[in-house]
């Protein structure tokens, strides 16, 4: 455990694990006033944690851009309407249907790019009384407990991303190859970098059903409850995930409720091993 709390410790502010190792609240601090010093620190947290919260946020869409721009380019989704009058805030908007609750499904964003975005943010404008949850889940925690034959079968394997639902299929890029496995540039540990059937197709070397039953299995073994945090959205939340580590999942159990929230994502490294 004292390894788990480590980063925790080392780090300038005043914060709390929210599970077990996942997650990690970050409070007192307006993301506007932040010293480079403890934007450094925020990297490594949600780096290590997966998942950053800061509670009590009031960002305009450019305070937004401007925090987030401090980790790394700006970036969006290929073919996504931002539906925002601010370029690269993508204004989420989802009403769920009272009758038919469901999961938006556990991914990593945009996968099927070079260089997929390293951190996503989404800070709360309206939120649901209740419902309308988001739930991450931890890829170190996948990675680490595999079994050493099959960390050592995966060492070299890579994957084949597409582009699943598009607004403007004319801007989606060509499939991309990655890493099955991928090394965190900041902490170094390596992490499972798989995501939906729909977005992760294909296993080099494999024959397809050999390839589906393998991305199957290793996405199932990520979505085990310890592994994951699930967030209880408040107005005024601003949280910061890491896909290089992480899984994320919205749940639309919120009814006719408004839930809108702004999404600002920055671009991370070409995946390695
Ligand atoms: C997303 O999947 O990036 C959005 C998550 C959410 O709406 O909670």
């Amino acid at each position: 455990m004292a390894a788990v709390l480590e980063t925790l410790e080392q780090s300038p502010f005043q914060t709390r694990l929210l599970t077990g190792q996942t997650g990690v609240e970050i409070k007192d601090i307006r993301l506007q006033d932040m010293s480079d010093e403890n934007v450094e620190a925020t990297r490594r947290l949600v780096g290590e944690y997966c998942v950053g919260v800061f509670p009590n946020q009031n960002l305009s869409p450019e305070d937004q851009l401007e925090f987030v721009s401090r980790f790394g380019k700006i970036t969006k989704t290929p073919g996504v309407d931002m539906r925002s009058g601010v370029d690269f805030v993508h204004v989420v908007a989802d009403r769920g249907d009272p009758d038919h609750p469901v999961s938006g499904g556990f991914h990593t964003d945009t996968c099927f790019v070079e260089t997929p975005p390293s951190f996503s943010t989404l800070h709360a404008i309206e939120v649901p009384s209740h419902g309308g949850d988001t739930i991450f889940c931890n890829q170190y925690m996948a990675y680490d407990s595999l079994s050493d034959v099959m960390k050592s079968w995966l060492e070299g394997m890579r994957f084949k991303h597409v582009v699943s639902g598009t607004d403007r299929p004319e801007e989606v890029p060509d499939p991309v190859w990655h890493p099955a496995v991928r090394t965190h540039p900041v902490t170094l540990r390596k992490a499972l970098y798989v995501t939906y059937a729909d977005r992760c197709i294909e296993a080099e070397g494999l024959n397809p059903e050999e390839g589906k039953n393998l991305i199957d299995f290793l996405y199932k073994h990520s979505l085990r409850d310890h592994a994951m945090y699930r967030h209880r959205w408040n107005p005024g939340d601003f949280v910061m995930w890491d896909n290089r580590c992480s899984l994320h999942a919205a749940v639309y159990d919120h009814g006719d409720q408004p839930r809108i929230l702004h999404r600002v994502m920055c671009q991370g490294e070409k995946p390695f091993e």
